[in-house]
């Protein structure tokens, strides 16, 4: 990785909970990590992003599979068997397959990115992600020239996943992007947080991570990718199509139809919780904007 986007910072510069890489993030990339770190200390300044701290980012979470509650992930996620885990691959590709967990991480190269994380529900967080581009996975698949979007599933298993034995949305979670969306350098399949395997409440052992849509986009758990030319359903347009689009793009101008998504509520801090102004493309319009010129973002939200 040559360079850097200039919103992405690494969890280096601000937490020594980063002194420690576990095995799994580390055998991504060692080499990769250096660089990133180096570059990513001048993004630090210029953002001036704080990330969450660890207790924040995993027990406020949303992963309707293990219940609906903010905090049921986190009591009910350690039912999650991740050893051995597979993602298919199919669809337009000239690779197909079961890819299995370990043999993705040995291809692939980890870094850090600390990304704004923002919830349609009009709450926002700071991550530190570990985890490597959706490109580099998408290329190593081998991607056909009739591709045009890329289709994401998450496990279904109701006996480890409690929540999937309500239907509260029409399991399994799946989601899409546009390919160009998908090959995008910001959008990143995370791996990690602060350095360590990404917990199963978070999305383990693999999760998408689109840091200017809405967190929905933003899949996890992923054990099914597949390239196809047709905009793929997704889970939560399935459950309420005027209020949920394929999109999703943060866009304070574009309210939710029952809420306003003007400004956010900043997760941690206890007391203090503070509100702040919700940013277009959720702070990264100079790097996506281009992908979305002469679409009426009211129509496509
Ligand atoms: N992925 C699956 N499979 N199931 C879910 O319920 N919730 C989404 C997204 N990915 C969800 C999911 C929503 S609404 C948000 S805001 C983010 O995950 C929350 O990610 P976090 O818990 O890591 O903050």
């Amino acid at each position: 990785m040559a360079f850097r986007w200039k919103n992405t910072l690494t969890e280096n510069d601000v937490t020594p909970e980063a002194l420690y890489l576990s095995r799994r993030q580390l055998m991504g990339g060692a080499a990769g990590l250096g660089l990133a770190t180096l570059a990513g200390r001048a993004g630090a300044m210029e953002a001036g992003l704080e990330p969450n701290d660890w207790d924040d980012i995993t027990s406020y979470n949303n992963f309707y599979e293990f219940g609906t509650g903010k905090s049921d992930p986190a009591n009910n996620a350690h039912a999650l068997t991740i050893d051995p885990w597979s993602v298919r691959i199919d669809g337009l590709v000239d690779k197909p397959g079961d890819y299995a967990f370990e043999d993705i991480m040995k291809a692939m190269s980890v870094e850090e990115r600390i990304y704004r994380f923002r919830c349609v529900e009009a709450w926002s967080m700071v991550v530190p992600w570990n985890g490597f581009e959706l490109a580099d996975l998408l290329t190593m698949a081998g991607i056909q020239s009739g591709a045009k979007y890329v289709a994401f599933e998450t496990l279904y298993r109701p006996e480890e996943m409690v929540g999937q034995k309500y239907a509260v949305l029409d399991w399994p979670y799946v989601e899409g992007l546009r390919l160009d969306e998908a090959m995008h350098p910001l959008t990143l399949m995370a791996t990690g947080i602060y350095g360590r395997d990404i917990p199963k409440q978070n999305g383990a052992p693999l999760r998408l991570v689109v840091p200017w849509k809405y967190g929905f986009k933003s899949i996890k758990s992923i054990v099914r990718i597949t390239l196809t030319d047709k905009e793929p359903p997704t889970s939560w347009n399935i459950a309420n199509g005027r209020e949920y689009g394929f999109y999703s793009n943060v866009n304070p101008k574009v309210d939710h139809p029952r809420w306003s998504q003007a400004s956010e509520r900043v997760i941690g801090g206890g007391l203090f919780a503070r509100k702040q102004p919700t940013l277009m493309f959720n702070g990264y319009e100079e790097e996506v904007a281009s992908l979305y010129a002469g679409m009426d973002l009211g129509t496509f939200f």
